[in-house]
């Protein structure tokens, strides 16, 4: 008869342990879809101007910082986004885009800023959305012996992602790689193109490079043989990286600067870029709602 009840007694104590269990891992169950729902958008921003007046923007901020980067995480309609400040140039976005995915596991990435224009039809204020981005400092000079001088018009292309072997000695290396924008990210920039009054918005190929070209002629010469509507010192590195893990990427670049038209450096249209970003962000956000 005491077995009998202990056994009960047992049997009881195991229901309510297995009850608690299961209402526990269900509930763990909802938080991480939610949290899956939740992944953060990213907005990188390389200089000060091109990333405060967007981090202004945000609700709930609080700062973090990892080596030079700065992460502002707060929210955009209820919805958590990141700006970060990178620093300018190929290495520190490089750096700043895998140390960010690895940390905040982004939806996707906007990387946006100004550039220099490469296409004479487009203008001071007038946005370049990276339907192509590409490293333009990734090349390979002809053959020259000692005193033949250097000819930068017959560089060629080197794609360091053909293969794992020589980039210098292997043929299929000798191709222009482009990253390819997003294009769920590219429908929600042309949806909301008529917010931005200063300048036109086109879509386009950036080109990358830590380099800043003032000659017309080598300027031209991207355009003509890579296809290049601006340049800046960022986009193809963030687009590299956003790559090797597989997250949605953007570029989204404004003119500050054009030497094929004489249009003139303007500082202020980093600031237009951010209130058109802001504009592409929150419509972005409302498709994934
Ligand atoms: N060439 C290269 N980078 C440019 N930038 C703006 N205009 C140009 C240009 N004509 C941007 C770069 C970098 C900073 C120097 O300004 O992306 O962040």
């Amino acid at each position: 008869m005491k077995n009998i009840r202990n056994l009960a007694i047992l049997l009881f104590i195991t229901l309510i342990f297995s009850f608690v269990a299961g209402c526990q891992s269900s509930t763990e169950g909802e938080a991480s879809a939610e949290e899956n729902e939740q992944q953060p958008i990213l907005i990188q921003g390389p200089m000060p101007i091109e990333a405060e007046n967007f981090a202004a923007k945000l609700e709930d901020v609080e700062e973090e910082t990892s080596g030079n980067f700065v992460f502002y995480k707060g929210k955009v309609d209820d919805y958590p986004v990141i700006v970060m400040k990178t620093g300018k140039g190929m290495e520190n976005t490089a750096a700043a885009t895998a140390i960010a995915i690895e940390k905040f596991n982004p939806a996707s990435i906007i990387n946006q800023g100004t550039s220099g224009g490469h296409d004479p039809d487009l203008h001071v204020f007038d946005i370049v959305l990276g339907e192509r981005t590409v490293n333009i400092g990734s090349l390979k000079t002809g053959h020259r012996e000692d005193g033949e001088g250097i000819a930068p018009k017959e560089w060629i292309p080197m794609d360091l992602m053909a293969s794992e072997g020589s980039a210098g000695e292997d043929p299929d290396a000798e191709n222009i790689r482009y990253f390819e924008g997003d294009k769920e990210l590219l429908k929600a920039a042309k949806a909301v193109k008529d917010t931005h009054e200063e300048g036109k918005v086109v879509e386009g190929t950036i080109g990358s490079a830590d380099v800043w070209n003032n000659e017309v002629d080598r300027i031209q010469w991207f355009h003509e043989n890579f296809g290049t509507s601006v340049e800046e010192m960022e986009g193809a590195a963030g687009a590299q990286i956003a790559k090797a893990y597989d997250v949605p990427y953007l570029g989204i670049r404004t003119l500050s600067n054009n030497k094929t038209n004489g249009g003139e450096y303007n500082p202020n249209t980093a600031e237009a870029n951010q209130e058109y970003v802001y504009e592409v962000v929150k419509e972005y956000i409302s498709n994934r709602k």
